[in-house]
């Protein structure tokens, strides 16, 4: 039987599809090209290529898309299909991506944690998990699944510098910043255009203050990261964008996003997240984004059909585009959708939708329609589980600077001192800075 680079053993009788197969996992760790072409490549050669399929699975549902989730269903059905031909490895990894396709991502997880117990090097079992802790919001193990298979890896194995991204991104959203920074370090070193890793060590230093830093970090790696076919990029610039926003300089940040965020990449559901919560921010500082918003919120109303009651966190970006833009119909189509969720919905977003995005995107209806106080009331309420509905401390630091506006215009001043109190502590830049002195305006003018 074949092997992988790593060793592992794979079923394909073909050493070309096995090379294709190794080639998509590169493009995958490192978001580049394209790795579904890659792996129909693969599957030319060999048409009941069990790994193969299961890698397309892997790869569209990490980008949490509704729209990619036939694919998805169908390569996992190719998948099972083949049990004579799977070894036990790839037939741990079909179970896994039933539950994952089914939409039960914990389980899945559980699944990926089994198969890496047995095979420590399976990189493609440990990045999709690694996504969808992501995902699910599961900090702990964005950090500890890579740390236990850690040993079973050196530099002399593929693929060692993206675990070492990997880890480092954990690492920083278990606050441990020094390490994160070490790691993420190391990888970059290791792999330059690793976009991963370098955006865990940027997020390091925006959670640190370091803001300064944190732009020339991101520029001084900009070829490596940034060239064109980099998935990951976009996202890497909508955070230099927060960095130049934390100093103030709002300019920089809607060049940004027009050089960078809006365009073609908005197809990526994750770049149209990153340009709603840019925007957004924005929009709290008081800047006018033009019809920025309006072309966003197009965006998903072409979108929403099929992604409607997907994923709690995308659904909430939806209903910040729309409330944004005032298309009352369609934040209650997807406020409808969510209800329906939260309800009688299966798998993990269920319970995402009903604790977390359904609240917050009411909330975030209310603040868009002047019931600010019911909104900072809201967001309060779900702020300390929201980790729950996936995404990064930095994305959802975009509820604490909702909360502090909706109190501030509300009138409730105390309210927005009082969060803004832990967001000094936690981020003493000079965003926080401008927040206490618009609240200090806003008592004077409440006194006068
Ligand atoms: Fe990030």
């Amino acid at each position: 039987m074949l092997q992988d680079h790593r060793g592992l053993a794979v079923s394909t009788p073909s050493a070309q599809a096995l090379a294709q197969f190794e080639a998509a996992l590169a493009q995958f760790h490192a978001y580049r090209g394209d790795p579904i072409a890659t792996l129909d490549a693969a599957l030319s050669l060999d048409p009941d290529f069990v790994l193969a399929h299961l890698a397309k699975a892997f790869v569209v549902v990490t980008a949490t898309e509704g729209r990619f989730m036939p694919m998805a269903r169908a390569a996992v059905a190719r998948a099972e299909a083949l049990p004579a031909r799977a070894n036990t490895r790839e037939r741990a990894l079909t179970a896994a991506a039933r539950l994952l396709v089914d939409g039960h991502w914990h389980e899945a997880c559980r699944a990926f944690d089994a198969v890496l117990r047995e095979w420590p090097r399976d990189a493609l079992a440990l990045q999709t998990a690694h996504l969808m802790d992501f995902y699910r919001g599961d900090a702990l193990n964005l950090r500890n699944r890579v740390a236990r298979v850690l040993p079973a890896w050196s530099t002399a194995l593929p693929g060692y510098s993206y675990l070492l991204g990997m880890h480092a991104f954990g690492l920083e959203e278990c606050h441990q910043y020094p390490d994160a920074e070490a790691a993420g370090r190391r990888a970059v070193e290791l792999t330059p255009g690793d976009g991963w890793a370098v955006h865990a060590v940027a997020h390091v230093m925006e959670m640190q203050g370091r803001i300064g830093e944190g732009i020339a970090w991101l520029e001084s790696g900009a070829d490596d990261w940034g060239r064109d076919d980099n998935a990951f990029a976009p996202h890497n610039w909508w955070h230099l964008a927060l960095l130049h926003m934390d100093r103030g300089d709002l300019d920089a940040a809607l060049d940004l996003y027009d050089r960078r965020l809006d365009g073609p990449q908005v197809d990526m559901m994750l770049v149209l997240i990153d340009c709603v919560a840019l925007l957004w921010r924005l929009r709290l500082e008081g800047v006018d984004v033009g019809d920025r918003f309006e072309r966003v919120a197009d965006r998903w109303q072409a979108k929403a059909e099929g992604e409607r009651g997907f994923y709690a966190f995308n659904d909430l970006h939806a209903v910040m585009s729309f409330a944004a833009t005032g298309r009352d119909a369609d934040s209650a189509r997807v406020l409808a959708e969510m209800r329906a969720t939260a309800a009688h919905g299966a798998g993990a977003n269920r319970a995402m939708t009903r604790d977390i995005g359904l609240p917050l995107a009411e909330a975030i209806l209310d603040f868009a329609q002047g019931r600010t106080l019911q909104a900072a009331a809201r967001i309060e309420a779900v702020r300390d589980i929201a980790h729950g509905f996936g995404g990064s401390h930095a994305q959802r630091d975009v509820l604490a600077l909702t909360l502090i506006e909706a109190a501030r215009r509300g009138g409730d001043l105390p309210r927005a001192r009082h969060v803004l109190a832990e967001r000094l502590v936690h981020r003493p830049t000079a965003w926080s800075a401008r927040l206490a002195a618009r609240l200090d305006a806003s008592a004077l003018r409440a006194a006068a």
